[in-house]
Formats: structure tokens, sequence, C-alpha cells
């Protein structure tokens, strides 16, 4: 170290709450988020900061190759949260409902987050859906489950939308996402997410709100943003919408490496003699 260069001390970052998001929106501080589903990952995101970890369901898709989200069940997603939570210190973490887990009956539904909860350790959960959901959101509000909503492109809704275009362009549309909102809101939600609609309407939506919005695919106005970390990565070749900003090449490195890992067994250049015993 030169002289008179500064030491800097990291400051324990203190653990992030529901609360805590809300505040962040009051104070105009931005919110990020990204996906976990396994321990590294997660302690990596925790590590470098992130406010908040979401256990996605899009866990059906980019770690079990599934075209749709809807296949996740719920031992699933628990299976994927508790071992998420063993790495997150600070971060709030919240895990998705898989789809026909909180569909059927309040019963089932409350029953259902409480397993995530308990078995996991997980602070929220996120639920997709808007007037349609708003009383399992009160009655797990009620039992002290944090709720996040999710309006906008709700991938479990993809059979009905048929096509992964963008939600609320016509104005019909855009004015129920105004008023799902409003309702989530009031039914008891500490944020809500919205997935790929027009940055004017995430806008709209957030100013509207006391609770914080946190975009993806929904421009720069909402009070925070997530990203699927695969995507982010440049881990899914395949999968390239426009709100997807790849920091990464991570599938391009990874082939280079096993490339450059088959090369070297097959002219017996690895192990070497200092990697041997
Ligand atoms: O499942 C998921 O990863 C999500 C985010 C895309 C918001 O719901």
């Amino acid at each position: 170290m030169a002289e008179g260069d500064k030491v800097k001390v990291h400051k324990e970052r203190k653990k992030i709450t529901t609360k805590t998001l809300v505040t962040m929106k009051e104070r105009g501080e931005k919110i990020t988020a990204l996906t976990a589903y396994d321990y590294l990952m997660a302690r990596y995101l925790d590590e470098a900061g992130i406010d908040f970890i979401l256990v996605g369901d899009s866990l059906g898709n980019v770690i079990q190759g599934n075209a749709t989200t809807l296949t996740v069940t719920l031992d699933e997603i628990i299976y994927h949260a508790k071992i998420v939570k063993k790495a997150v210190k600070t971060a709030l973490l919240v895990v998705d409902l898989p789809f026909m887990s909180y569909h059927v009956d309040l019963r089932e539904s409350v029953r259902n987050c409480g397993r995530v909860m308990k078995e996991t350790g997980a602070d929220a959960v996120k639920l997709e859906g808007g007037e349609r959901i708003a009383e399992v959101v009160k009655h797990l509000v009620k039992v002290g489950i944090p709720v996040m909503g999710h309006l906008g492109l709700t991938p479990q809704s993809i059979n009905i939308f048929g096509t992964y275009v963008t939600r609320g362009t016509d104005p019909k549309e855009a004015r129920m996402i105004q008023k799902d909102a409003k309702i989530l809101q009031d039914a008891g939600c500490f944020g809500v997410v919205l997935e790929k609609i027009p940055a004017t309407l995430a806008k709209k939506v957030t100013a509207s709100l006391k609770i914080p919005t946190i975009g993806i695919g929904a421009g720069v106005n909402c009070d925070g943003q997530i990203l699927v970390t695969h995507d982010m990565l440049g881990m899914t070749e395949m999968f390239h919408p426009r709100f997807v900003r790849k920091y990464l090449n991570i599938a391009e490195q990874s082939k280079n490496a096993f490339k450059n890992y088959i090369k070297d067994v097959k002219h017996k250049k690895f192990p070497n003699k200092s990697e041997s015993y």
C-alpha cells in the first residue's frame, strides 16, 4: 500500500428487511435484486451487497431446463430456498410460490406459504397476480408472512397470454395493472415486481404507490431492478430479451475452459508435477 493511501474499512451491513425496502423508496435509493438457486451463487450475491435475493420459480427454466415455470413444485422451491438461505447474511430473502400452490383455497395457500417460511427460513414470499390473489395476500399478512406481488408479464399465466410479449400496451390492460398494483398495496404487499411493461406505465405505477416497485423490463423509473442471474451472467445463450444486460459471457468462457481442459488431459499436459503428489 502506498503511503497516504486510506484504508477502506468495510462497514458491516445491516440485515435488509421488508421495511428497509420501503425506506429505500422513501429516500429515493434504488433497490437491487437478483435470483439465486444454490449456495455459492447466493453467497457471491450477498457478499457483493445485493439488497434482495429471489429464489425464483425461474429455476424451472435455468436449472431444470423446462420451457415454462409451471412445473416447479413446492418441494423443489423449498429445497433450493433452504440451500440459498445458508449463504445469506444480509440480503432480504424472498421465495416464489410455485404455480398452483396458492390457487386452490385460502387454507391450502396459507399452509403452503407457511411451509416455505418454516422450512426455509426465508423472509418473505412472492405471488403472481392482482385482484385475484388479494384475499390470499390479506390472510398471509394477517398470520405474519410478508408478501411481494408480481404484475405485468406473469410467467405462471403464460398459457393464458399465449406469448411473452410486453403487457399493458393497450389502455385497458394498462389501467388494470395500475388498479391491481393499488389493490396489492392495500392488501398488505410490501413491494411489487413489474415485469415487461412499458416504462411510462411502470413510472406511473411507481409514482402512485407507497411500496417499492421492482422492475424487470419495466424501465429505469421503478424503485429497483431485478434480473435472472443466469441471464445477466450470460449463462443462458438461448434467451436474449432486450431488457437483459449481459455483465459476463459465462457460456462462452465456460466452453473455452472445458475445451482447454479436454485438450490438456488428451495431451497429458494435466496434471503437471506441481499438481501431483
Ligand atoms: O422467477 C423469477 O426469477 C422471477 C423474476 C424474473 C422476477 O419472478
